[in-house]
Parts: structure tokens; C-alpha cells; sequence
């Protein structure tokens, strides 16, 4: 039953398409993985039945694997790229290859690990997990078995990395990690595998083991900090964006957003309380906060081509849509925003997801003010005309944006005595005029979520209440 409500509740999102030359050059790559994994089965000679039945034990295993990889990276990440996949599995076939390789002289830590890093980071902890553990698992040698001591340490360590490289939120803590995970490692495999080895070894050879701990741990943190180092560039190559980024766009000193605040400053104020809404909404529907917070504050960067058109940076002025007259003109200016946003994001190198907020926050809204102007001045117009180009919403979080956006003003608007049943009665209209017109189709908003965002939006609104209240002051107005 509690199943059945979910579903009915939390509807998947779309995924995106593959096309079928990236689906070929997917599945490419995972038979060369196969073949990687499995090939020196068959350098065996003389060939018995036994050893091709093996071999091809191992290359479906390694084939399924790959499969099973691929599945998981795009449940945890519904709208995963296809070079974002192609980026997962070429990572596990150049490990399996340095593996080939490099088996006796790098230690498995120094080829799993970092590539873990990128994977959490980018595409979270789950689909990291999983590539790790098919990344030890897929062995191409399965004569050369590694001490199952140092096999322990790899997965705790890589495990380690896959958790939190997901949550970490800043360079800095990704800089610990690559220092304190070394250390981590050397002591463990010093307590672990150097402990064996002084029982059975002599005592010079224990140094020498050691000294490999060692060399193995520093390389390990040298990978680590140039690892770190390129993440930025796999970060633009392969559109990841990982929380650092996030929260380094949301930087409110990023030239961008310092503009909006002195040339738009009306812009500027609208942009932040829509950020507290949005925020509040997809925290209490269980979406990405950091992401809806970035999203929101470069939403209307587009303003910035002509502020004093839009009304919220007008401060009583003249108003120049009044002065041109013509409503099918200012519908254009209107869906320049749009599309001046979408040219600020490119040249400011602004990643995918964050760009997406930019049109779909608009959808395909009808421009109403204009679309009655036109209409009471008996103009021959097409309803097309008076609507943004779109798309409609097409995430939980675009979509949040959008509704924000529309309630915003109003709130901003309403007076302060007015009670919460008031509050909540004009954010139910605009929010179901957005679903009649079908802005919410494609966002995967359930009725429950929709419910939800409501009640939070309600929760901004009265805490705005609480903000505009006079405090008494004192005589000498002083506070405590
Ligand atoms: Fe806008
Ligand atoms: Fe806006």
C-alpha cells in the first residue's frame, strides 16, 4: 500500500534520450572492457574446452558488470549525459588498462581512488560505489591475487572517498581528504600488511616493504592532489557539476551577480527573495537545494540588457513600455530577458543545469498585461505572439523557480495584516493557474509536492510577515 502511494506520490523523472552513435560507441567500449578483463584466459596454451569456458565466463561477467553500471549511474542520475556514461565507463576501461600495465608496480589505491573522487563528485555516491566496486572486482589477472589485507584497505578507502566525495561541499575539504585519506591508508596498510611482514621477513626487508607503504601512500596523494587539480576541467569537458562548483556560481561577489545588483537592483532584491521561496520549497520537497539556489539567482541575469523595463527596477519612473505603445514590442523586450540570460550564461560559461532555469522559468507563459493591451487596441495578434518561447519546466526544481517566481510579487505585494488563510488562498490561485496552463506537464510535480510548496511558500511568506513588523523601540532607542 505505502508502495502503491509512493509511486502514485514521487512519479520518476523522463530520462533522456541516448542516441543510438552514442549507444554504439557506449556498448564499443564496454565490450573492449570485456576484452580487457578477460583476454589473457586465452594466452593459455594448450586451449582446453575449460579454459574457453572460463574466458567467456569472465567476459560476460565483465560485459554484465558494465551493464549494471551504466543502469545505476542513470537511476541515481536521470538526466546523466551520454558523455557523462561514456566519461564512467572510460574511466573503469583505463583502470582496467593501467591495471594490465601497471598491476606490479602501482599500488590498486592509486589507480581506484581517484577516479572514485571524480565519479562521487560529479555523479554521486552511489554510482561511485558501484564503480568501485566493479573496478576491484573486474580483475584482469586473477592469478596475480592481491593481499587481501591491502584488497580491504582499497575498498574501505574507496569507499571512504565515494561517500564523501558526494557531499563534500568545498575545494578545501576535498584538499583535506587528499591529505588525510594518504595517511589513513599508510597507517592501515603499515599496521595490516607491515605487521605480516615482520613476522615472516626479515628485518630489511620490512624496511624495504615500508618504504613501498610509503612511495605508495605519497603517490597515492600526489594522484589525489592532481586529481583535484583537473576537476575543474572534467567539470566543463563533461558538464558535471559538482556541489564546489554549485556553491562557487551561488558566490554573490561573482561579477555577473554583482552587476545585477547595481545595475538592476530591483531585479536584484526580487532574485533573493525568490531564492529563500525556491529554497524552502525544494527543501521541503526533497529536491536539490543547492541547485534550485544557484538556479534562482542567475534566473533573470537577462534583465540586465535594459533594467529600467522591467517594472521592478522602474523606482517610480517613467515607465518606457507606456512610452512606445505597443504591446507586441514589448512582449519582445519581455522574452529578451530569455534570451539575453541564455547568451550572459554561455559567455559566463554557466553549466547546463543552471542554464536550464533560465527559459524554463518562464515556459510558455502567457504575457498577459501585454496580450490585454493588444487586445483592447483591437490589434490583429496571434496568442503565440504574447507567450515565452519555452520549454516548459522539465525538473522538479525549474518548475519550483517558476512558481516562485510567480508568487513572489504578490507576496511582496500583500498587506501585512493579512491572515495566513489569505496568504495561502492567493498562492493556491497562481500556482493552479500555472498547472492549468499546463506550465507543470513536464516537471514531474506530483500533487502531494505541489501541496507541500504551497505550505512553504506560506512559511516565507509569514516569516517576510514577521520581518515588516515595527519593533517597539525604546526611548533612547536602544535594543537588547
Ligand atoms: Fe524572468
Ligand atoms: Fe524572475
Amino acid at each position: 500500500m505505502f508502495y502503491l502511494w509512493k509511486r502514485s506520490q514521487v512519479p520518476l523523472k523522463n530520462p533522456t534520450r541516448i542516441s543510438k552513435i552514442d549507444n554504439l560507441i557506449i556498448f564499443l567500449i564496454c565490450i573492449l572492457i570485456s576484452i580487457i578483463s578477460s583476454y589473457k584466459l586465452l594466452l593459455i596454451s594448450p586451449l582446453s574446452i575449460s579454459d574457453i569456458f572460463s574466458w567467456l565466463l569472465t567476459f560476460t561477467e565483465a560485459l554484465i558488470s558494465s551493464w549494471i553500471l551504466i543502469l545505476v549511474s542513470k537511476k541515481e542520475n536521470p538526466t546523466i549525459s551520454s558523455i557523462q556514461i561514456i566519461l564512467v565507463i572510460t574511466l573503469l576501461l583505463a583502470v582496467q588498462a593501467a591495471k594490465l600495465v601497471l598491476v606490479s608496480t602501482i599500488s590498486p589505491l592509486s589507480l581506484i581512488i581517484p577516479p572514485a573522487l571524480i565519479i562521487s563528485q560529479g555523479l554521486g555516491s552511489i554510482t561511485a560505489l558501484t564503480w568501485v566496486s566493479i573496478a576491484s572486482f573486474i580483475w584482469p589477472e586473477p592469478q596475480v591475487a592481491i593481499n587481501n589485507n591491502l584488497f580491504f584497505i582499497l575498498l574501505v578507502c574507496a569507499s571512504v572517498v565515494s561517500v564523501l566525495g558526494g557531499r563534500i561541499r568545498s575545494r578545501a575539504q576535498l584538499l583535506q581528504l587528499s591529505i588525510f585519506l594518504p595517511i589513513g591508508s599508510f597507517f592501515s596498510q603499515w599496521i595490516l600488511i607491515g605487521e605480516d611482514k615482520i613476522s615472516l621477513i626479515e628485518k630489511q626487508e620490512f624496511v624495504f616493504a615500508n618504504g613501498e607503504i610509503f612511495s605508495d601512500s605519497l603517490l597515492l596523494a600526489i594522484v589525489m592532489l592532481f586529481t583535484i587539480l583537473f576537476i575543474p576541467i572534467f567539470e566543463s569537458i563533461f558538464g558535471l557539476l559538482t556541489k564546489a562548483r554549485l556553491l562557487e556560481l551561488a558566490d554573490k561577489e561573482k561579477p555577473l551577480i554583482r552587476r545585477l545588483s547595481i545595475e538592476a537592483p530591483g531585479t536584484f532584491e526580487h532574485t533573493l527573495l525568490i531564492c529563500g521561496l525556491a529554497e524552502e520549497a525544494t527543501r521541503m520537497i526533497g529536491g536539490d537545494v543547492d541547485l534550485v539556489k544557484t538556479g534562482a539567482l542567475y534566473h533573470d541575469v537577462g534583465k540586465l540588457h535594459a533594467p529600467n523595463w522591467f517594472i521592478e527596477n522602474q523606482d517610480g519612473a517613467n515607465n518606457p513600455h507606456d512610452e512606445i505603445d505597443d504591446p507586441l514590442r514589448s512582449a519582445e523586450v519581455l522574452q529578451a530577458h530569455v534570451d539575453e540570460g541564455l547568451r550572459y550564461a554561455r559567455k559566463n560559461r554557466l553549466p547546463k543545469p543552471i542554464v536550464n532555469f533560465i527559459p524554463e522559468h518562464q515556459g510558455t507563459l502567457k504575457m498577459g498585461y501585454f496580450f490585454h493591451k493588444a487586445k483592447e487596441k483591437n490589434m490583429k495578434i496571434n496568442e503565440n505572439d504574447f507567450r515565452y518561447n519555452g520549454p516548459v519546466p522539465q525538473s522538479k526544481e525549474t518548475a519550483i523557480l517558476m512558481l516562485a517566481d510567480g508568487c513572489e510579487a504578490a507576496l511582496r505585494a500583500m498587506d501585512i495584516s493579512a491572515s495566513d488563510s489569505e496568504a495561502l488562498e492567493i498562492i493556491s490561485k497562481i500556482i493552479f493557474s500555472r498547472q492549468k496552463d499546463g506550465q507543470l506537464d513536464h516537471s514531474n510535480l506530483s500533487k502531494g509536492e505541489i501541496f507541500l510548496i504551497k505550505r512553504a511558500f506560506l512559511n516565507v511568506w509569514k516569516r517576510i510577515r514577521h520581518r515588516r513588523i515595527q519593533y517597539p523601540t525604546t526611548n533612547n532607542n536602544t535594543f537588547s
